[in-house]
């Protein structure tokens, strides 16, 4: 008989402490039904399910005919980085400099690159929940503690005195992601500016994650932290993503604006690593950004029309509670009046769902919120109001 394999692969102990995202685990899962060729509706996608806007494709082609397939600058090049500049002038009034702006293989690594470039192992890094899954085991990688704030009880929303009261002496970053994958909750402008006093304060450096920057739905208002005033921004580095905001998730493209001090660390970690991201979808996001946003407000348009339905709509359903999301694209009911003996956690519930159901949604817990479930309504209309019709059906049983 034949000795089983011996694990060779030892790894690292930075990466021995990470754990695999839990977002990815639901769209494995139904990407393995699909194949089978059963009928799934897919909840679970954190990705648009517009096609990249016309104007945009046709960019990269044409930079693709001039020849702009070669390596470029680590931080980008000059036509996106100003295309950045103008941008966050034109709509927050900020001035940043091409020394504070680099672009990046989408907001992730921007993200990657801001912690690791600071953060040092005993370091804490704030992360409040319900968090998106990657921020955690960024600050794990980097060797850092990741620490959580709790927010439940304030529905989620995360508050300077909660901040206040979270930082040590060891904290050295805070992660803020306003719009919030999962939650949708959008910290309102003035307590997002009392946050930044305090982190000034206590000298603790902010990344703030304006991934779904954009999808914000009235009354609520769209808000950079790039707007505030520069001693706010002393600390502070914006990673900021094409991929939701045009569509643009396969591109692999996003930004990072910082002082340039974090820049150059920054660049210095990017140039031995990805070297610079892709060039044609450089150009790409700069036609996104120079272009006219009617293409933005269309798709806002759409995912609020979805959003207002949905929020009625899971009100209806037995053992589900929903607060209505301010921002980005996801419902993230408290499912807890559904479980019981059968049932007893948010997890056998979603898995419940697909095995049943066959519908996608994903797990709280992942999140650092059990008891809950992410849908997103990055889907039609049509194939919401299916989902939602399956996800009652379980809902209504797990009741009886
Ligand atoms: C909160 C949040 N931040 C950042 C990202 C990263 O986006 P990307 O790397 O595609 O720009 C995502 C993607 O799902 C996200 O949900």
């Amino acid at each position: 008989m034949t000795k089983p394999a011996q694990n060779i692969f030892q790894t690292s102990e930075r990466v021995a402490r990470m754990r695999a995202s839990a977002t990815l685990g639901a769209m494995q899962k139904a990407l393995a039904l699909k194949a089978e060729g059963v009928d799934v509706v897919d909840l679970g996608a954190g990705e648009p399910d517009f096609d990249t806007p016309a104007h945009v494709r046709l960019a990269a082609q044409e930079a693709m005919s001039r020849g702009e397939t070669k390596y470029t600058a680590t931080g980008g090049t000059r036509a996106l980085q100003r295309s950045i500049i103008d941008y966050y002038g034109r709509e927050f009034g900020a001035h940043y400099e091409p020394a504070e702006v680099m672009a990046t293989a989408g907001g992730k690594q921007a993200i990657f690159n801001a912690v690791v470039t600071l953060a040092n192992p005993g370091d804490e890094i704030l992360v409040a929940k319900p968090y998106w899954v990657t921020f955690p085991e960024i600050a794990k990688f980097a060797g850092a503690t990741p620490v959580y704030i709790e927010t439940e009880r304030n529905g989620f929303q995360l508050t300077a005195e909660d901040v206040r009261a979270a930082v040590t002496p060891r904290t050295k970053h805070i992660i803020i992601n306003s719009p919030s994958n999962p939650s949708g909750r959008v910290i309102p402008p003035a307590e997002f500016r009392k946050i930044m006093e305090v982190c000034a304060e206590r000298g603790v450096y902010v990344v703030s994650d304006e991934c779904y920057l954009r999808f914000v739905y009235p009354p609520g208002e769209v808000f950079s932290a790039a707007s505030l005033a520069p001693e706010l921004r002393a600390r502070l580095c914006i990673a900021g993503s094409f991929s939701k905001t045009y569509a643009m998730t396969g591109w692999r493209i996003g930004y990072a604006l910082a002082p340039a001090g974090w820049i150059k660390a920054m660049l210095l970690v990017q140039g031995h690593s990805t070297s610079n991201p892709n060039s044609v979808a450089q150009a790409a996001a700069a036609a996104a950004m120079n272009a006219s946003q009617d293409c933005v407000r269309e798709m806002l348009g759409e995912y609020a029309r979805r959003r207002a339905w949905l929020i009625g709509a899971l009100a209806e359903i037995p053992g589900f509670k929903c607060f209505a999301p301010e921002g980005a694209f996801y419902a993230f009911p408290d499912v807890r009046g559904c479980l019981s003996g059968r049932v007893k956690t948010s997890a056998v519930f979603a898995e419940k769902l697909l095995t049943d159901e066959h519908v996608v949604v994903t797990d709280g817990a992942g999140f650092g919120a059990d008891g809950y479930l992410r849908i997103s309504y990055a889907t039609s209309l049509e194939r919401l109001k299916e989902g939602i019709t399956r996800i009652r059906r379980v809902a209504e049983a797990c009741a009886r």
